[in-house]
């Protein structure tokens, strides 16, 4: 049986950390509020001139380091970003240039913090029904280009980052066992940045319209969303693998708050052991954060080769997804 397996996985923080005490000096908020309603302690930011692809570029060479193979052994290149750095070309063209790879199918897509679990499906579907053999998923965000750091709603949140893999074909019993994806747009207004595009471009923008440059989320509301979309997609995912909670070494959810991977650990019934959790010194990184961690879970021997892991993620859009993994 034809399988899509992770064959090597690569993450990168930019340098600079943004901690909660430096936040203290920048809004009123207190070290004391966001850790206790977030969990975030310090978050990576990007340099002025760094961009989504620059941090991308890193994360990538070292997946590709990591699978042992040549750039231009990639048959596809899947970029999952909301922060890009242009409306067009993609940003996986300027990758596909950047690394030099094979002239291979390049493309970005949108689905905010559930872009690697829609990578994911998407790979699996091309490895398990094209001629591809090595399809480059990258996931990288520089959310510090659009979030507003004079609102406190949002500023502490956010961090920037980049986490990629190489999916490759292979007959071994490991793999993607499972992917569940879904969206729902009425629900699209909560969680959004309008301006720049052709409902709200740059030049028709009136001063009062300022706001709307950056990331706008509607918290409360998208708490409520992410809780039960995430442990629905993970047992509907779980299902089509013939598999339950019980079966699940590690659960690596969206790293989006404590609160929400707490709710989503409980309705597993899993320990708290069986969940990873960096969100203390990342932020939210939005589709990277899932990469970002599963880097760091496999390089720290948290997880280890014939784990079974579940994936979560819920983001703007809205979309859900989770997918079940054998290392
Ligand atoms: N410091 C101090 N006080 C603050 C801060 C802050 N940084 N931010 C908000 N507050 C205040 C609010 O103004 C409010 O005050 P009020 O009662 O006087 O109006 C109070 O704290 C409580 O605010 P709530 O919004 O009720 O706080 P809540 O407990 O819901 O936590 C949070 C807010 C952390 C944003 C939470 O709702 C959350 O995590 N939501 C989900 C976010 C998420 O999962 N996003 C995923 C997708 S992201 C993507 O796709 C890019």
């Amino acid at each position: 049986m034809i399988r899509a397996k992770i064959s090597g996985i690569g993450s990168y923080l930019p340098e600079k950390i943004l901690t909660n005490e430096e936040l203290e000096k920048m809004v009123d908020t207190s070290d004391e509020w966001i850790t206790t309603r977030t969990g975030i302690k310090e978050r990576h930011i990007a340099k002025e001139n760094e961009t989504t692809v620059d941090i991308a570029e890193k994360a990538s060479e070292r997946a590709i380091e990591d699978a042992n193979i040549n750039p231009e052994d990639i048959d596809a290149i899947l970029f999952a970003t909301i922060t890009p750095d242009m409306i067009f070309p993609s940003c996986a063209c300027l990758l596909q240039d950047r690394l030099q790879t094979s002239n291979c199918m390049a493309m970005d897509f949108a689905a905010a913090c559930s872009g690697f679990i829609y990578g994911l499906h998407i790979a699996n579907c091309l490895i398990k029904t094209s001629e591809a053999k090595n399809v480059l998923l990258v996931a990288s965000e520089k959310l510090s280009s659009i979030v507003d750091y004079t609102d406190r709603n949002t500023c502490v949140l956010f961090g920037d980052g980049a986490g990629a893999v190489i999916i490759s074909k292979t007959e071994e019993d490991r793999g993607i066992l499972s992917t569940y994806i879904g969206s729902d747009g009425s629900k699209a207004e909560l969680l959004k940045k309008e301006g720049g595009a052709t409902r709200l471009p740059f030049n028709k923008m009136s001063p009062f319209d300022y706001k709307k440059q950056y990331l706008y989320m509607d918290g409360k509301a998208i708490f409520k969303s992410a809780v039960q979309r995430m442990t629905e997609s993970l047992s509907f995912a779980l299902n089509k693998a013939n598999l339950t909670f019980n079966d699940l070494d590690m659960i690596i959810p969206h790293q989006a708050n404590l609160r929400i991977i707490e709710m989503v650990r409980e309705y597993g019934k899993l320990k708290e052991n069986q969940v990873f959790v960096n969100l203390h010194k990342t932020g939210n990184t939005s589709a990277a954060s899932i990469p970002i961690a599963l880097d760091e879970a496999i390089k720290s021997g948290k997880l280890k080769k014939d784990n079974v892991v579940g994936l979560t993620a819920f983001g703007g859009g809205l979309t859900f997804g989770s997918a079940i993994i054998k290392i």
